[in-house]
């Protein structure tokens, strides 16, 4: 009885391993309180999803590295490793228009 139960309980909670493109989801969150969960016309800033992972990671390393000019994007940069950066990129590259957030797009 009490291995059904942990089964149970076990079987409910969500899954726990996080693989890439979890993780990728999971950093990506704070990239939409600026750029926005899907890509929306009229948002000051360019969205991310819909951007190919080729383009959003040499975007990210330009920024990173200093060689592409910005207000905050090369100290934001700065604070992941190239791995994050990756994922990010992978992510955003998977899903075009996904929201991140799982919320109802309000749009
Ligand atoms: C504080 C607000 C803010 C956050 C958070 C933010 N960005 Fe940005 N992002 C900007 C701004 C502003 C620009 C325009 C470049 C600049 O001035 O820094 C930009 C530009 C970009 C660009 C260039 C887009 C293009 O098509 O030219 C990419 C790529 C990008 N951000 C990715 C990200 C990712 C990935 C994250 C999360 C790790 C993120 N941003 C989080 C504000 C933000």
């Amino acid at each position: 009885m009490r291995t059904l139960a942990l089964t149970l309980i076990l079987a409910c909670l969500p899954a726990t391993a996080a693989g890439p493109i979890d993780e990728g989801a999971r950093l990506a969150a704070t990239c939409t309180a600026c750029h926005g969960p899907t890509p929306v016309t009229g948002n000051a800033l360019p969205p991310l999803t819909g951007q190919s992972r080729e383009a959003l990671l040499a975007s990210l390393r330009a920024f990173k590295a200093g060689t592409r000019p910005a207000t905050i994007m090369t100290q934001l940069a700065k604070g992941y490793t190239d791995e994050q950066l990756a994922l990010i990129a992978a992510w955003f590259g998977q899903a075009p228009t996904a929201p991140v957030t799982g919320k109802k797009d309000r749009q």
